[in-house]
């Protein structure tokens, strides 16, 4: 399937900087079974990325790829151009931050703990722990507002608190490209906007963002590059005012619903109709 690429004015100068990451033409799967088949995607530099599809088209598979925790069949993935492939791992993750999907802390690991973690690509036998390495933690901890729970064990905290840590465990990694799984999934829409404001913080300090999301309002009002895949292809990719429309989400979702304008920020918001209403 071909994709589109859309490049709305004033977006310009950010798609004419080289992106940090790419996919080109990757094929990839589990045990032999092929999940995504020649997919080309671009992380700008810069900007948050939202990557949106159903259930199972392969946004893990793709973020799981895009990090080198997958190896591709076919095709290659590009960071700062050079081949994934051909770095160390620990070069990989001084580069980029990777949150999981529905990660799971070891029982009874403190905020503080978990959080140090992500110091580990930056030590060795040679460099051990530092005074670096702790300044680190805590700024990761007060970035994302858990410094008052770091004592208190990970498991024990809300969903909200939780994902607030995980995130702080990423960005304790030091690196300027994250990529999150489903950050806001199993929040409150109080809660998983909070979050997605944490997400804006880092986008605005500098950062590259990748995330995956399942509300397509929060992904459009967040983002200023979305990622549309189906069953393993990218149906379209582009400024969420140019790509949101009510055939894309008809042809990627199935979906039936009404895309207008959103009177907060001005993006579009998708206003789902189903079977039983008649729509406008
Ligand atoms: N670890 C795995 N082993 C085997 N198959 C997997 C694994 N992870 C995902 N899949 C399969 O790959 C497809 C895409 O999954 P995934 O990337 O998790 O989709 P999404 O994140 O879009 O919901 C699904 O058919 C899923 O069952
Ligand atoms: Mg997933």
């Amino acid at each position: 399937m071909a994709t589109r690429f859309i490049t709305p004015a004033g977006t310009a100068d950010r798609r004419s900087a080289a992106p940090r990451l790419a996919a080109r033409g990757v094929t990839v799967g589990y045990g032999g079974r092929t999940v995504i088949e020649g997919l080309d995607v671009e992380v700008p530099t810069g900007v948050i990325t939202t990557i949106i599809g159903p259930n199972g088209c392969g946004k893990s598979t793709l973020l799981r790829t895009l990090s080198r925790l997958l190896r591709p069949d076919g095709g290659t993935v590009v960071l700062d151009g050079e081949d994934i492939a051909g770095l160390r791992t620990r070069d990989v993750a001084r580069k980029l931050g990777l949150l999981p999907q529905s990660p799971l802390a070891p029982e009874g690991l403190t905020v503080a703990d978990l959080v140090a973690r992500g110091r580990h690509p930056h030590q060795s036998w040679l460099r051990q722990w530092s005074s670096d390495d702790a300044g680190v933690v805590a700024r990761a901890l007060a970035m994302t507002g858990v410094s008052d729970l770091a004592d208190r064990p990970v498991d024990s905290l809300s969903g909200g608190q939780r994902q607030r840590v995980w995130i702080s465990m990423t960005l304790a990694q030091g690196t300027d490209l994250l990529l999150l799984d489903e950050p806001t999934t199993y929040l409150d829409l109080a809660h998983a906007v909070d979050v997605l404001d944490l997400v804006d913080d880092l986008h605005e300090s500098g950062r590259t963002v990748v995330m995956v999301l399942h509300d397509l309002n929060l992904a459009a009002r967040y983002s200023d590059h979305l990622v549309v895949m189906r069953a393993g292809s990218v149906l379209a990719q582009g400024h969420p005012r140019e790509v949101v429309t009510v055939e894309l989400l008809r042809e990627a979702f199935g979906l039936n619903a009404a895309v207008i304008d959103d009177p907060v920020g001005g993006r579009p918001l998708v206003v789902p109709i189903g079977r039983t209403h008649t729509g406008p």
